[in-house]
């Protein structure tokens, strides 16, 4: 009797009280929102509008890997204690649509449209029954940012172009490849090939592979997809029209044949920095890291920006965005991946030092706060 007492005051209890304000960031560990829920929000990335942060992330079911609800929305005021919002991208009932439930939605990122004052977001689509063979990107738009998000459309991204840094011979060298003679992947002259566009080729019709991917607005408003194309072996970095709702058709490749997935991209005193990381499914890898003057390049790959015990394996996590932080720094965001039950997974939130020549270096912390953030 006493027993049954004390579960049913605790069950009283754990519904009665307020969840516990959170004061710290804690990476990989629970982190429950303002109802005590862990937060579902993976592969995500954060918009700030006024005072507030809207974090957009994957919301997983407990099993499984395809989508049965969409893309969920938080908020915040002190990237701490997050209100869950509710979907902001939902699947959709309709058999034909490309979103129905089974559908892979991932990495999605929003943006702020300052011309069309609509909120755009981008995500990773996968399409039902297809497991990951479908590579689109989906675009979707709202008039609010906690959605609803109307789906547009998917597709591959810049059929028919060619990178802006391709000349004439490179495209001819490209065409002249025969994908038959290169069945056997990860030789030397499969490298080869891959890197001298083997796949750029072959999917230049229908348009190119999209998969793991972010959304960067440069200083003059233009919008910018980074993506994991041509098998996940180069990524793509593609200009976006002025609506944000299409390509302009200039793109370039990045560190071609380098398998990079997972890109995080930010700006700080004029340089621009991209971590990824290596393509190993959901188990983690070292991250790497990229800088360049422009964003056409030319990009200079570095060691991993991590450091210390497990900075091999980016401390269990993968890259999705980098949060700059008022004037004051900037904060990595990674997820760290439960396969077994996608929702469980956990983030892995660090402030990004930066060494006296500007290169970032992100060592571990348990517990940190905002005060720990720098320049
Ligand atoms: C690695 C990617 O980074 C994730 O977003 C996800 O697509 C997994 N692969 C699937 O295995």
């Amino acid at each position: 009797m006493k027993t049954v007492l004390l579960i049913v005051a605790s069950l009283f209890l754990s519904c009665a009280l307020p969840a516990q304000k959170q004061t710290t960031f804690r990476p990989a560990t629970e982190w429950p929102d303002t109802e005590g829920k862990h937060i579902n929000a993976h592969g995500g990335g954060i918009l700030k509008k006024g005072k507030v942060y809207y974090w957009y992330g994957e919301n997983r079911p407990d099993a499984g890997g395809s989508m049965n609800t969409g893309i969920s929305v938080y908020t915040s005021r002190d990237l701490m204690n997050w209100e869950n919002r509710g979907i902001a991208l939902a699947v959709s009932s309709d058999t034909l649509s490309p979103i129905q439930p089974g559908c892979i939605m991932e990495r999605p990122k929003v943006v702020y449209n300052k011309k069309t004052g609509k909120y755009v977001m981008l995500f990773h689509l996968e399409l039902k029954g297809q497991g990951y063979a479908a590579a689109q990107v989906g675009f979707a738009v709202a008039d609010k940012p906690e959605g609803p998000f109307r789906f547009l459309r998917g597709l591959r991204p810049n059929a028919g172009q060619w990178p802006v840094d391709f000349s004439q011979k490179d495209i001819d060298e490209a065409l002249a490849l025969d994908p038959a003679k290169y069945a056997n992947w990860w030789t030397p002259e499969w490298r080869d090939a891959v890197k001298k566009g083997l796949f750029l080729a072959r999917d230049l019709k229908g348009g190119q592979m999209s998969r793991d991917m972010t959304v960067y607005v440069d200083d003059d408003g233009t919008a910018y997809h980074l993506f994991s194309s041509e098998e996940n072996l180069t990524l793509h970095l593609a200009e976006l029209t002025e609506d944000y709702l299409d390509y302009t058709g200039k793109y370039i490749r990045i560190a071609p044949g380098g398998q990079n997935e997972a890109p995080a991209l930010f700006k700080r005193n004029g340089k621009y920095w991209l971590i990824t990381s290596g393509c190993t499914g959901w188990a983690p890898n070292e991250a790497r890291m990229f800088v360049a003057d422009s964003l056409w390049g030319e990009w200079k790959q570095l060691p991993t920006p991590f450091v210390g015990e497990n900075a091999q394996k980016t401390f269990n996590g993968q890259s999705t965005f980098v949060l700059p932080y008022k004037n004051k720094g900037f904060i990595f965001m990674g997820d760290i991946w439960k396969p077994k039950s996608l929702s469980t997974s956990q983030y892995l939130w660090l402030p990004i030092q930066f060494q006296e020549d500007g290169t970032p270096t992100i060592p571990y912390r348990e517990e940190w706060t905002l005060k720990d953030l720098m320049k």
